[in-house]
């Protein structure tokens, strides 16, 4: 595509520190920085890549935001996805083209615009959300993105174990689930989701990791869970000066993933004996009467609020 800036196009600019401001086009308007006012007419009609200098001497670099620059400056309600994790879920949950996935809660629709890219024209995404006001907030975000409601996507208000169970949505290839309690909807997902299909989950403290994993491993009808975080740091790289930067975002959530097994066929009971130490009083004694771990409940719930920030501020 070598299509020159023209209004409407969300343009990022950037100045020689690297500061970066997102800018919508628009014929005759003007836009100020500290640095000066950069005219938008001088924008319009140059490529990508080109560089404009504010009434202050300050050259900017433009280019047309990336996704990720888009999620990181849009409007929020919820805390959205951070681009590393939204990068790491289209690729371990094994987004598709094609794919019909259900994803809940949408949020702030950040996730939304990633799966929608994944799956392209063919496939189809169904969010699911249940506060009326972060559902609005997904939907603009989501069509400011896109340019118009995209006609494969759904967006639903409403709890996702509700809306799923029975609910008119046939089977689907994957379920992406950011929610405090995954773990309320894995029967729900059990349901939904194909054989083979895969069950991804974005939860923000090891409580909510444990509960999650262990329900997925008590239901029978998943594979064994995988768990992971991604640390993401970046290098200064100038002349014999190359290390790790010297900030990053130390936590923002982890992933679990586990595989829908085909119908009727109960996953195989782990070899591996767990770790001593790793249950307690009534929870080994469980174990030893050939109780599943997660037929117990090991965790207390958390209340209904966000777990912490996942990103940085915007
Ligand atoms: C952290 S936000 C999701 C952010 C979103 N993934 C994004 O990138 O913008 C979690 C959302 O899940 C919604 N939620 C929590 N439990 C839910 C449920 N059982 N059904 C549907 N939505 C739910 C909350 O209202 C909240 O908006």
């Amino acid at each position: 595509m070598n299509r020159v800036f023209a209004p409407g196009d969300r343009v990022q600019l950037v100045d020689p520190k690297g500061r970066r401001h997102l800018v919508v086009l628009q014929s005759g308007q003007r836009y100020h920085t500290h640095r000066g006012i950069v005219d938008h007419d001088a924008l319009l009609g140059l490529p990508e890549g080109s560089v404009i200098t504010s009434t202050k001497g300050t050259p900017y670099v433009a280019f047309r935001a990336s996704l990720a620059e888009y999620v990181l400056a849009m409007p929020r309600g919820a805390a959205v996805v951070y681009p590393k994790d939204a990068a790491m879920i289209v690729g371990y949950a094994d987004i598709f083209p094609g794919a019909v996935v259900l994803e809940a809660g949408a949020g702030s629709g950040a996730l939304t615009c990633w799966l929608l890219r994944a799956v392209g024209e063919r496939g189809a995404v169904v969010s699911v959300e249940r506060r009326a006001d972060f559902a609005a907030v997904a939907r603009r975000n989501v069509v400011r993105f896109f340019g118009s409601p995209p006609p494969n996507w759904h967006l639903v208000v409403g709890d996702v174990t509700d809306v799923v169970a029975p609910g008119p949505l046939r089977r689907v290839d994957r379920v992406v689930l950011d929610m405090l309690d995954p773990w309320t909807a894995v029967d729900a997902v059990a349901r939904l989701l194909a054989p083979g299909g895969i069950v991804c989950c974005y939860v923000a403290t090891t409580p909510q990791l444990g509960r999650t994993v262990e329900s997925l491993r008590a239901h029978g009808a998943f594979a064994e869970p995988e768990a992971f975080e991604t640390l993401l740091r970046t290098w200064h790289v100038e002349g014999l000066a190359i290390r790790p930067d010297h900030r990053m975002i130390g936590h923002t959530g982890f992933l679990v993933t586990a595989r829908r097994m085909a119908d009727g066929v109960p996953a195989p009971p782990r070899r591996r004996r767990p770790a001593p130490g790793a249950w307690s009083g009534d929870e080994a004694a469980g174990l030893l009467a050939g109780v599943r771990p997660g037929d117990l409940d090991p965790v207390a719930g958390t209340d209904d609020v966000d777990a912490g920030p996942r990103t940085p501020a915007g």
